[in-house]
């Protein structure tokens, strides 16, 4: 089978095509065409922005896919969460191709496509045999969630923030150091000569007895060190970059693994842009590993932030499960911003 995929729920425009058969897969196009040089301009995402330019890229990327009709099975895209005038724009082209190819349309839940990016290693390859129950630990710029699976499409959440994501929160710290965005990537690579235990951070709720999080008073916390300080050279930009990231990272770890020995998970899944912080990759597996009889997993680096090969996986895995679900489904579905697990 193969699968055509588009994702355009933020600030990447992405297409992927992916062919599965049985537990085999290759990638055959994964294309993203990203928006950061013209969003960090404004510090940040502007909805419009990056709608308008949704708009420029998608038939060029899928024109660089150079695919065909008869060359796909179904169409898989991300109906949510995200932003709605985005979305949108990657909905409506997979609509008119699969009304036009007369090819099932597949609606995608972005965040369930983070956490299902894990079946998926290297370009050419087998499926991964993931065990459950598994426990999956989302972290992205607009969620953190810690979600519980008992098979591959059934998804529950058993927390999540109360207030910021942690992507947030690293973009946040990364605006008050004057870091530029987004901050995630800078603010890690910031980390990695400082001192983690330099300032002195909270580690919020990590010793609640719940698997909610809340990162906004981390970034608070943060901004008073921040503000005792005379002068921010790079010194000080390393060591509170470090010791940021290690709050945040630890409280990640000791929920998710809480959360593994209480849903007795046989499998541990690491997933969203934040992923691809380092840290948390080694930590997490390093805490994993200490557990008996439970395996870790993280996605392939490219895997990590916004892209469209695990919106084919996803895709893939949904139509599947209930393949008459999704013949005429073009003339149904619609964007949901807020789209829940
Ligand atoms: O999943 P994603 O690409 O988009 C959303 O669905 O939100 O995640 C983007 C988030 C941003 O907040 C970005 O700063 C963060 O992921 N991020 C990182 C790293 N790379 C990206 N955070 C920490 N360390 C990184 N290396
Ligand atoms: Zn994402």
């Amino acid at each position: 089978m193969k699968i055509l995929a588009i994702e355009s729920s933020c600030d990447e425009t992405a297409v992927a095509v992916l062919e599965v058969n049985g537990q085999n897969y290759k990638v055959l196009a994964n294309l993203v065409s990203s928006q950061i040089n013209i969003h960090k301009k404004y510090g940040g995402i502007v909805p419009e922005v990056a709608a308008r330019k949704h708009v420029e890229n998608i038939i060029p990327l899928l024109e660089e896919a150079k695919i065909t009709a008869s060359d796909i099975d179904i169409i898989g895209v991300v109906n949510g969460p995200g932003l709605v005038t985005s979305l949108i724009v990657g909905l409506e082209t997979a609509k008119t191709l699969s009304l036009l190819w007369q090819k099932p349309l597949v609606p995608v839940n972005h965040i369930k496509a983070h956490i299902q990016a894990n079946w998926l290693k290297g370009d050419s390859g087998s499926l991964q045999n993931i065990l459950f129950p598994a426990i999956s630990l989302i972290v992205s710029g607009g969620h953190t969630s810690l979600v519980s699976l008992s098979d591959k499409c059934k998804f529950k959440v058993v927390g999540e923030t109360r207030d910021d994501a942690v992507g947030e929160a690293f973009d946040k710290v990364a605006k008050l150091l004057d870091l530029g965005y987004p901050g995630g990537p800078i603010v890690s690579q910031k980390a990695i000569n400082g001192d983690p235990h330099k300032y002195k951070l909270p580690r919020p709720m990590i010793d609640a007895k719940n698997f909610e999080f809340s990162f906004s008073g981390l970034k608070t916390a943060v901004r008073y060190e921040i503000d005792k300080i005379k002068t921010i050279d790079d010194q000080v930009i390393q060591d509170m970059s470090a010791s940021f990231q290690q709050a945040a990272i630890e409280v990640l770890i000791k929920k998710t693994i809480k959360a593994t020995q209480k849903y007795k998970a046989k499998s541990v899944l690491l997933g969203g842009g934040v992923s691809a912080n380092n840290e948390l990759r080694l930590q997490l597996e390093k805490a994993v590993d200490e557990l008996d009889g439970v395996k870790f997993y993280q996605p392939d680096l490219e895997l990590t932030t916004d892209n469209a090969l695990m919106v084919a996986i996803s895709a893939y895995f949904e139509y599947s499960e209930n393949k008459a679900k999704y013949v005429n489904a073009w003339k149904k579905v619609k964007v949901n911003p807020n789209l829940e697990i």
